[in-house]
């Protein structure tokens, strides 16, 4: 049964980590899995949406489908090119990669041998993709975020949805025992634009995606309301 919601709807997601070089043979990276981005993609799918997958590298094999659209990337410089392709066309933006925050000034054309007792790498910003996006998102559009956070969950998550322009931020604590990273569960909590939290009890991250899924409907009909009572209310002003 397809939601009326999301049926039709278009859907960039970012999933999995990002891998910025070292050398010709290292790299630095994190531990994201990547199943929670892709069973969002999933769920997306089965609700009749059109999904547009920008991954980092993941072992996740998803079967095709044709409302689904890959795009595999290493660094978070291409990830973020890549959204550039498709953000203007969505209608939702889900972002739950878990990009790199730095990436080493230089790559080492060779590899880099061994030699003093310590080493230093310099790092450099890469771009807030999320943050980047939020400031050129349209009217209509939706985007929702992730805060993985190990203390004070709730001021930065809130803090997040506020500096990333989010409509929705997933809120998962390190500190909850089998949830996030490199687990098959997850527990989280759902913060919307009005400051209401859900939360949600431990699950597996098929269900917690339905529940995020699920929230993102419900927020799309909303907004769309929104929309159309602002469109109204500017169209009449207009004439006045
Ligand atoms: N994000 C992004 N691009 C980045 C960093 C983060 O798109 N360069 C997105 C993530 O996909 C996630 C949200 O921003 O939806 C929050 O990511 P997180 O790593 O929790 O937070 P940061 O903004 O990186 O802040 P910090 O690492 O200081 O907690």
């Amino acid at each position: 049964m397809y939601s009326s919601a999301l049926h039709g709807k278009k859907v960039l997601i970012t999933a999995g980590p990002t891998r910025e070089a070292i050398d010709p043979v290292r790299y630095i990276s994190n531990h994201s899995s990547g199943r929670m981005g892709y069973a969002i993609a999933e769920s997306l799918l089965q609700q009749g949406a059109v999904v547009y997958l920008v991954s980092g590298p993941v072992c996740i094999d998803i079967k095709s489908h044709p409302n689904l659209h890959l795009i595999q990337v290493t660094t978070a410089s291409e990830m973020y090119l890549a959204c550039w392709r498709y953000f203007s066309t969505v209608d939702i933006a889900v972002f739950a990669a878990a990009v790199a925050d730095y990436r080493p000034e230089k790559v080492a054309k060779q590899k880099i041998k061994k030699n003093d007792s310590s080493f230093e790498i310099k790092m450099v910003k890469n771009t807030d993709i999320a943050a980047e996006f939020g400031k050129v998102k349209m009217a209509g559009q939706l985007s929702v975020g992730f805060a993985l956070e190990t203390e004070n969950e709730l001021g930065n998550a809130v803090g997040k949805l506020n500096k990333k322009n989010f409509d929705l931020v997933i809120m998962n604590s390190m500190n909850d025992a089998n949830a996030g990273f490199g687990y098959d569960t997850n527990k989280v909590s759902i913060i919307n634009r009005q400051y209401i939290r859900k939360d949600f009890s431990l699950k597996s991250k098929k269900e917690v995606a339905k529940d995020i899924v699920d929230e993102i409907s419900n927020a799309l009909s909303n907004h769309t309301e929104q929309f159309i009572e602002r469109s109204v209310y500017e169209y009449e002003n207009m004439y006045r």
